[in-house]
This record gives C-alpha cells, structure tokens and sequence, in this order.
C-alpha cells in the first residue's frame, strides 16, 4: 500500500517548493551553453595554493581537534578575527554578539526562524534575493514587497507598507535588506536612504536584517557604511547582520556569521543546537586562516580588479549589442556579482529563458526574485563567473535571441 506523504508533512511544509532557480539550472546540462545564471565566484579568484597549505598546517598541529564536535557559537578564533575584519568596516562587536553560521543562507533561515510566525510580515524589496525568500517561506510569512527604485529601497513605500499591514492587525516582524549590490539587481542603498531606513525602524519598532554578501566587492564609487555601522551611532541594536565567507574566500567552506544584540544571537545559537550543532571546525579554521594569514585586504583588491574588468567588458558589450530602440535596459551596478536587465513588457523572460538556451546563452528569469505578484520582464545577469570572452560572446547571443522574439 501506498503511504499517503503529504498529508503527514508539516503545515508549514506541505506547500513548501524550495529553490525556483534549481529546476532552471538542471537544464544547463549543455557545456556550450555559457551561463550567466549563477552567483558564482571565479574559481580564478581562488587562493587554492594558500588554502593547500593552511589545511596541511592545520591538519598537521591537531587532526584530533578538527575531528572533534566544537563550539556551537563557534571557533574562538574566528570569532575573533571576525571582530578584528569588522573593526576594518567600522563596526565594533564583542563575543556576544556574534554566532557563526554554516554560511549567509544559514544565517538568513535562523533569522526567519526567530522572528516569523506563520502570518506574519516581513517587508521587502521587489525583486529581492531569491535564497531569502526560500529561507523565510519555511515559516509561511506574508511578504510585504516594495518595488526598488534606482538608489536602493523605496523607504516611503516600505513606511506605507508597514501602517497598511499594521491596519490589518499583521505583525510586522523585521525589514530584510541587501543594501551593498542587491542581489538580484546590483542596486546600492544611498546614504540618506540608510539613515532613513533606521528612522522608520526606530519609529515603528521594527528590526532591519541587513544581508551584506557583497560588501567588500565595490569596483567603483565610495564605500558606504553598512546601516548596523549607523546604528553604532544611535543605541545600536535596530540592526541583525549577515555574512558570509562565500564572497571573500570561497563558497565550499559554508562559512558565515551573523551579529546582533546578545539576546537575538543567544537564540540564534539556541536554534542552531537544534539543526547543524556546530559549523564545521576544519572550515571555520581555514576561514580563520584566511583572515590571519592569507592576506585577505590584498586579496580582496586583486579580487575587485578582475571583477571590474568583467563588468566593463559586460557593460561595453551590452551598449554595443543593445541599442536603445530594441527597448532594452540594465543596471549598472558599482560592484557585487549581478545586473538587471528589463525587456519589453511583452515578452515574459520565462519564455524567453527556454528560448534562449536554444541560443547557448543562460540567464535567471526575474520572477524568481518576488515574495508575491511577480513581474515577468525583467532577468538577472550574472558577470563574475563567465571568462571575458565568453561574457562578450553571451551578450551576442542573448541578442540575436531577443531581437527575434521582439519582431514576433
Ligand atoms: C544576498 C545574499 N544573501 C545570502 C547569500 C547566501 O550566501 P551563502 O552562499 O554563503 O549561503 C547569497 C548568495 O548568493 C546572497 O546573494
């Protein structure tokens, strides 16, 4: 007989889909087609020598301690060194307000967990990261989404958002932001609109969840302080942090932090007994080698060169390639991984993706990246991973695609 599943699945399960963009990706299976769907980093970026000799070092002192279960709030060491990377960043932390993670999307599903019950709100932008909303789904809360304008979130929209929801008598639990280089759109918060994001969290007494992959991936412009570094300034404790290593050394560590007021992070770490214990310690050591002996500041420029020089040649062939009367735009993000590129209303970029894997070429279709009313326009590009060579070519191709479904 067959056993009936799905009715014994948890109702906050049942419905529950997982990740849009990984049924996408299994159809990428072609090594012609040039993908510009991920969030990957180059592995050209790698420091795989400096992590061969870290890992012997580390294995070589004490196998048996890398062996062993360890901290659940984790390494000492790291959570040291972390406090040191933060300091560069202007933001000063102690030992209590730091948890590792098992890395950023770890991170974002402790958060949702602490906070949301199902019903509750969150608010958001529109588009906004995908593994974010997958992370929150898992409490089935209501995504209060707000469209992004040109320089980061629209904080009158989320201000109207939050008194409509309120109305309704729903909870609104915490704001979630990707203030340096969104994913999925590249777009950076102004300073003025960070500082009012903390006046409407100070206002309305709500978190902001400040997501910051990116950060140390700028390629041009002035940094920006990160809004927990504002909220420094003011009683500091508006404001949840999350990191991952997955950007500054490599994502294959699953290595992350999140920091906030002892009492979120002490929960945060209550949590995290009840799922992955500890984060792994060989990874979380050779995190901590990379802040203290791979000469990560060095590392990082070297890393934002290559990127840039990426990015321009993306950029350059798309002015190319795109001509303002096919009706195409994109953003033109000062750093991170990504743009976002809008096409004409009528075509609807699902579509277009199957389409456009006939043409070898690969991108993330937009809808992916709305908690509710998706708009179907609008895709993401990835830069980072692609060669220069293959970027111009992708750009070339995802050309002759659109310009033949814009003539039918
Ligand atoms: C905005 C954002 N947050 C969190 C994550 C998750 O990071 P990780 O891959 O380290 O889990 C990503 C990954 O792409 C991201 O873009």
């Amino acid at each position: 007989m067959q056993q009936d599943w799905i009715s014994r699945f948890s109702d906050n399960i049942r419905d529950y889909d997982g990740y849009a963009i990984g049924k996408l990706f299994k159809l990428l299976g072609d090594p012609a087609t040039i993908s510009l769907a991920g969030g990957l980093p180059s592995p050209d970026t790698f420091l795989k020598n400096e992590l061969q000799r870290a890992s012997q070092k580390r294995l070589q002192e004490d196998a048996a301690a890398i062996m062993q279960y360890t901290d659940i709030s984790g390494e000492m060491d790291l959570i040291e060194a972390v406090i040191q990377f933060l300091q560069e960043d202007h933001i000063s932390i102690s030992t209590e307000n730091i948890v590792i993670t098992s890395s950023g999307q770890q991170g974002l599903d402790l958060t949702g967990r602490l906070f949301s019950n199902p019903g509750d709100a969150v608010i958001l932008d529109r588009p906004t990261f995908a593994g974010a909303l997958v992370a929150f789904q898992m409490q089935r809360p209501v995504f209060g989404g707000v469209d992004i304008q040109e320089d980061g979130s629209d904080i009158d929209g989320f201000e109207k958002k939050i008194a409509e929801l309120i109305g309704q008598n729903i909870p609104v639990k915490f704001i979630y932001v990707v203030p340096d280089f969104q994913n999925p759109t590249g777009i950076s918060m102004s300073l003025p609109k960070r500082e009012a994001l903390l006046d409407l969290s100070y206002e309305y007494d709500i978190p902001i969840v400040e997501d910051s992959p990116y950060r140390s991936l700028r390629y041009h412009g002035a940094n920006l302080p990160a809004i927990f570094e504002l909220d420094q300034h003011r009683s500091g404790d508006h404001v949840i942090g999350v990191y991952t290593f997955s950007k500054l050394f490599c994502p294959g560590m699953r290595v992350g932090f999140n920091i906030g007021p002892p009492a979120v992070i002490a929960k945060m770490d209550n949590i995290k007994q009840g799922n992955t214990l500890n984060s792994p310690k060989y990874n979380q050591d050779m995190c901590t080698a990379f802040l203290q002996e791979m000469d990560w500041k060095t590392h990082m420029a070297s890393c934002r060169a290559y990127y840039r020089e990426k990015l321009a040649v993306f950029l350059d062939t798309m002015q190319e390639y795109f001509p303002k009367e096919i009706g195409v735009s994109w953003t033109k993000p000062e750093g991170g991984l990504f743009l976002w590129a809008t096409v004409p209303p009528q075509l609807d970029t699902l579509a277009l993706f199957h389409e456009a894997i006939k043409f070898k070429v690969a991108f993330v279709p937009g809808e992916v990246f709305y908690g509710e009313n998706p708009a179907k326009n609008h895709m993401r590009i990835n830069f980072s991973y692609p060669s220069k060579e293959q970027l111009a070519i992708a750009v070339k191709r995802l050309s002759d695609c659109l310009r033949i479904h814009l003539q039918t």
